[in-house]
């Protein structure tokens, strides 16, 4: 082994439930909107997600699934809430689990951040769509939009049991496709994360006011995912450690989050911050493992598994996260955009996680 190599905890295994994940540098969820109208993966996520596993990561969170038309991002969003869908992914996630990693998928209802153009057309990012140029209605928590997107209409019960129900249906698809992994999308400004802060859920019913009615929500579809996921398979939640805005979301009032999620038999929280809004004063500041020491906190406050994301860059600090006893994996996003081989760079002394075609390379 080189000096600059070291077999360190991030090589090491980490079980959940009856899942064995092989190592813990995973691969953080990317939106390629890249799918076709019908939501369904094409080739390039093939390549993409397979390069990544291929790459040596120990699990591949494929890209934020839409529960439902209604509740996309773009029309160019993959889908999980019908069984072509389901079948469809089966490409992806049998090749995932050959090559070793775990298929994981994330699942999201966009709320007030749907139907906008992907983000390299239109003007400026994220375009909003009409309804009337075949974009879709939004609901929310409240009727006030995300930035220049369509305003959308505050939620009824209806909409709200309809939420938790599109979630539960995408979760029975995402087994069915053969995913190993759910992780329910609670961050980022999209629908739940749109609930749980006071900026943008101004409701008086009792979905909205006291931290106890903002989770609400939240919780009832973490709760039935949990419910009609398979039991041996791990549930995770993407989480926001703050809003990075006066008035929003402190890391406090998502320690008691996290204290519910473990109370409902979460298995690991994924953590993020920030995006809430369009408000450059909050956007997360620039600065390495900027979730890292979050992470930490809602692990002690809840004493579930955690891994941050955000900004580790390279495996020196991962390995160091985690040799620190931090987090219990780390997620990594842009890093593996310009690189897919990046979990392998400290591994070519090790043929095993390699795949046997490139071994005269080594
Ligand atoms: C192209 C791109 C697409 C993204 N799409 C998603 C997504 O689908 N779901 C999500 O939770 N985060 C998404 N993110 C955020 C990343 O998962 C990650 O949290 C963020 O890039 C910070 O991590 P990094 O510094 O390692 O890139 C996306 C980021 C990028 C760059």
């Amino acid at each position: 082994m080189s000096s600059t190599e070291f077999a360190g905890p991030e090589v090491t295994p980490l079980r959940l439930r009856e899942v064995t994940i092989p190592n813990r540098v995973w691969m953080s969820p990317m939106a390629q909107y890249a799918a076709g109208t019908d939501g369904k993966p094409t080739d390039w996520h093939l390549v993409h997600y397979g390069a990544r596993a291929v790459g040596g990561v120990g699990l591949v969170m494929v890209e934020s699934n839409a529960v439902g038309p209604l509740h996309r991002t773009t029309s160019a969003d993959l889908g999980i809430w019908n069984e072509d869908q389901a079948a469809a992914h089966r490409r992806l996630t049998s090749f995932i689990a050959e090559r070793g990693a775990v298929p994981a998928i994330q699942l999201l209802a966009a709320g007030r951040k749907g139907s906008h153009q992907v983000p390299w057309e239109g003007e400026g990012q994220n375009s909003p769509v009409s309804v009337a140029d075949g974009g879709w209605e939004l609901i929310a928590p409240s009727a006030t939009p995300f930035g220049d997107l369509s305003v959308p209409r505050e939620a009824s019960q209806a909409d709200i049991d309809e939420v938790v129900e599109a979630f539960v249906q995408a979760a029975r698809m995402a087994h069915l496709a053969g995913y190993e992994v759910v992780e329910i999308h609670a961050a980022h400004g999209y629908i739940l994360h749109q609930f749980l802060s006071p900026l943008a859920n101004r409701r008086t019913d009792e979905y909205g006011g006291s931290l106890q009615n903002r989770m609400r929500l939240p919780l009832r579809v973490v709760r039935a995912v949990r419910e009609a996921f398979p039991a041996e398979k791990p549930v995770f939640v993407r989480v926001t450690a703050t809003d990075w805005a006066e008035g929003g979301i402190t890391i406090d009032e998502a320690a008691t989050f996290a204290k519910e999620l473990a109370a409902v038999g979460i298995d690991l929280l994924d953590v993020t911050s920030g995006v809430l809004t369009r408000d450059l004063a909050a956007r997360p500041p620039q600065q390495d493992g900027v979730n890292v020491g979050f992470a930490n906190t809602l692990k002690k406050a809840s004493g579930l598994a955690v891994a941050p994301v955000g900004q580790i860059g390279d495996l020196s600090l991962a390995g160091k996260v985690l040799a620190e006893g931090q987090a219990d994996a780390v997620l990594m996003g842009r890093a593996l955009l310009r690189d897919p081989y990046l979990a392998l760079r400290n591994r070519s002394s090790d043929p095993a996680a390699w795949p046997t075609q490139y071994h005269r390379a080594l």
